[in-house]
């Protein structure tokens, strides 16, 4: 008999995906920061330890001691745990903002901690995320102290199905259809690691159209919290104002912090569907075509790498400038990357990375495969740009080897279900490398059959030849029940 695609897709996850469960009561990741203070996961938040000096914390060791062997249930900030002085909110009422940001710290990344940091500031002062409107997850707007957007913060616990949702559009789903529920191939409520990873595959293959993407802690009134965690807040903070001694006794004050993922906002792009519709009516001059292809392609090597089942042309942006006097920058004119007229924002990557190829009901379709500019065969500054790391074994063990550190912060983390995203990662890395080297277009690659590249040859099902004495090659058979191609 065969298996039903929900206990197949929690098999795949290891048999511990509970939907619904809160990931925020047990926040792994800031442990494992603690643990290995000098090794940050890429992509991830981490409180170093001499921010903690700075906080007043009497002994490192015995901190780290809580922190690893502490109660399970122990409180998202280590410090209140210790009983030590934090900044008051000045605003909120219900949050305690110091929480976040002794989770965030980007030592590496002085432009993205500024960032965060202005947030942080901003939700001091009163300036909250706002929920953006659209979509279909819970996703907000962060704004710096002077009220302007900097970055779309996407908790976790607010993702389409998470229990904590606030888009009733997807509650109605999940009664209403439930079989139809989720996407079978994607490891549930990890949309913001997806995010995340879509960035450092975007940094590595130094493809500049993913705004860059973080795991970040943040607390706001305005985001969606439980009746009760609201309830205990406002509890936690009477009993703090009327009796400060047992107040003080409390692990934690105020609101609890919500992990997720942190996009720096790009200026000045609009949705790709906007312009694709000038485009058609008003086709580019020669020079900023070529631009567009260029970053086109990039857009077509970062999704097929990902596997991304989310890319609607409402999913990625397009910032266009036409020049002063009507005229583009003339043919002759070499224009670099900064001058660009026409630039790509891949936003929104959320439901990337499946722990196996789509096969059952959709096949989640490439949207921009439909466009003109797929049929064009890859250019070569794509090639230049992409084949020598792609076609680099070490280079793509190093890449596995980065999501690994961002992926395995997850609670529910589970090695067997890395393994298939990353055997379906390498298999999509594969047939790019032949696409790219057989000079094929983005039409051609989705067309090509789907591969999965595994470590262990024992699974494997399908057609096998074997790529060297670690890797297997499976050619993956079953056609999609839906599909264009
Ligand atoms: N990094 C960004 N820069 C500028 N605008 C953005 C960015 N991310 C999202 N947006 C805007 O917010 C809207 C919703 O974001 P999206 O990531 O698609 O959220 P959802 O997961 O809810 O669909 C987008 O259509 C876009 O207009
Ligand atoms: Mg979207």
């Amino acid at each position: 008999m065969e298996e039903s695609p929900e206990l197949e897709r929690r098999a795949a996850a290891g048999g511990a995906l509970l939907d619904g469960e809160d990931e925020e009561r047990e926040p792994l990741l800031p442990r494992i920061a603690w643990a290995q203070p000098r090794r940050s996961a890429p992509g991830t938040a981490v409180r170093m330890v001499e921010a903690a000096q700075k906080e007043g914390l009497a002994s490192l060791s015995a901190i780290d001691e809580k922190l690893l062997f502490g109660p399970k249930d122990s409180p998202c900030c280590p410090s209140l745990d210790l009983g030590l002085p934090r900044s008051s909110p000045t605003h909120g009422g219900d949050c305690d903002h110091s929480l976040s940001s002794e989770l965030n710290s980007f030592v590496d990344d002085p432009g993205f901690a500024d960032a965060i940091l202005k947030a942080e500031q901003a939700i001091e002062f009163g300036v909250f995320p706002e929920r953006i409107p659209q979509g279909s997850s819970g996703s907000y707007f962060v704004k710096d102290p002077k009220r302007r957007i900097i970055g779309v913060f996407k908790p976790k616990s607010e993702e389409p199905y998470s229990q904590l949702n606030p888009k009733w559009t997807k509650y109605i789903h999940k009664v209403c259809c439930p079989c139809c529920f989720g996407r079978g191939c994607l490891v549930p409520n990890q949309g913001y690691l997806s995010e995340a990873a879509a960035s450092l595959v975007d940094e590595k293959l130094h493809l500049g159209i993913v705004p860059k993407t973080r795991v970040v802690w943040l607390v706001s009134e305005t985001f969606n919290y439980s009746t009760i965690d609201r309830a205990k807040a406002r509890g936690k903070k009477y009993a703090l104002e009327k009796v400060p001694k047992v107040g003080r006794k409390f692990h934690r004050i105020g609101l609890p912090p919500k992990i997720g993922s942190f996009q720096l906002f790009v200026d000045g792009y609009k949705e790709a569907e906007f312009w694709l519709r000038k485009f058609e009516a008003d086709p580019l001059p020669e020079n900023t075509r070529k631009q567009f292809q260029s970053q086109f392609e990039r857009l077509v090597v970062l999704d097929y790498i990902i596997r991304n089942t989310d890319r609607g042309n409402d999913n990625w942006l397009i910032k266009y400038e036409k020049q002063k006097d009507g005229k583009e920058i003339k043919e002759a004119k070499c224009v670099d990357e900064k001058e660009s007229l026409i630039k790509v924002a891949a936003i929104d990557n959320g439901l990337a990375f499946p722990f196996k190829h789509p096969d059952e009901w959709r096949a989640y379709p490439f949207h921009w495969a439909w466009l003109p500019q797929a049929k064009v065969p890859f250019s070569e500054e794509t090639r230049n740009l992409i084949l020598p790391n792609i076609s680099d074994m070490n280079f793509v063990q190093d890449l596995c080897e980065d999501l690994y550190e961002l992926f395995k912060t997850d609670k529910r983390f589970n090695q067997a279900t890395f393994e298939s995203q990353m055997s379906v990662m390498r298999g999509q890395i594969l047939n790019l490398t032949q696409a790219l080297r057989d000079g094929k277009s983005p039409v051609q690659l989705v067309q090509m059959p789907c591969v999965l590249v595994e470590h262990s040859p024992g699974r494997a099902k399908g057609r096998i030849s074997h790529l060297n004495s670690s890797f297997t090659q499976t050619f993956h058979c079953r056609k999609p029940f839906f599909t264009s191609w």
